[in-house]
């Protein structure tokens, strides 16, 4: 499969999304919505992909954020009424029981942060900044964050983050709990590899239903997740 916006490969079990608009900073713009949906669909429904690595190209940038000169520019009539219809980028992201791993270096802006927080473990370089830059721009998040982020790193460190714009460091981060590990620059993909083989050396039943029991159990009350628990488990001891 080929892409405008995305590089899409897959080796051994793993599926790469690569963020691909180096000169923009990999900024996340419509084209890019579309094909990110494709290509989770197909991560989703190929047997032969067991875990995701979600990454950006350039030396600046994970992501910058949503594409300034596409989404604050008033749509003419017909796109306006297209947008309404976009399809569920998040939902489907957040609804995929395979596990997604993401390296973020770089810039880490508005649906950067919102799109590595669709992923299960965040891996950050020592050079990565993390900000949510949408109230000083008349908006708010609109890819998940403000429902993902509290529920990552909590609702008054979320608030923090999204009302005063200040910008993180990536020990920063660490200390939030945004990101699960710090590594250098050059260290970070390979980081992900090493995490990523060692997810595939599990059972992939158990590792899909691990994810489901915890992501979907978030959700619910502790007597639901219990019972949830149960039911999946249950699908392993009792298949
Ligand atoms: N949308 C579209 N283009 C973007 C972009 C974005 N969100 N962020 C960066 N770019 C483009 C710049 O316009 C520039 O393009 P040009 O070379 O054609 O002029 C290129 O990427 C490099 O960015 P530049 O601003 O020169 O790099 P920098 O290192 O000086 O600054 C940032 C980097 C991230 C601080 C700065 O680009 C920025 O503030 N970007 C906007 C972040 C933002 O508000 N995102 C929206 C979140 S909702």
């Amino acid at each position: 499969m080929s892409y405008e916006t995305i590089i899409y490969d897959k080796k051994g079990g793993t599926a790469y999304i690569t963020l691909n608009r180096p000169r923009a900073l990999n900024a996340y713009n419509v084209r890019m919505r579309d094909e990110l949906y494709e290509v989770l669909g197909a991560i989703r429904d190929d047997p032969e992909v067991r875990v995701a690595i979600l990454r950006g190209v350039g030396d600046k940038a994970f992501c910058a954020g949503a594409d300034l000169t596409e989404f604050l520019r008033a749509p003419p009539p017909a796109a306006a009424r297209r947008a309404r219809f976009a399809r569920d980028v998040w939902g489907l992201f957040l609804g995929i029981d395979k596990p997604f791993i993401a390296a973020l270096h770089g810039y880490v802006l508005g649906s950067g942060i919102e799109m590595s927080l669709c992923c299960d473990i965040r891996l950050g370089s020592e050079d990565a900044r993390f900000g949510l830059p949408e109230p000083g721009l008349g908006i708010i998040p609109a890819a998940g964050g403000s429902q993902t982020l509290p529920r990552v790193i909590g609702p008054a460190a979320a608030l923090d983050m999204l009302l005063s714009g200040r910008w993180l460091t990536a020990a920063e981060a660490l200390k939030l709990k945004l990101v699960n590990r710090v590594v250098p620059r050059d260290e970070l993909w390979p980081e992900a590899e090493n995490l990523a083989e060692r997810i595939k050396s599990h059972h992939p039943r158990a590792v899909r239903l691990a994810k489901q029991a915890v992501t979907r159990g978030l959700d619910m009350t502790l007597a639901e997740g219990l019972a949830l628990e149960r039911r999946l488990a249950a699908q392993v001891l009792y298949p």
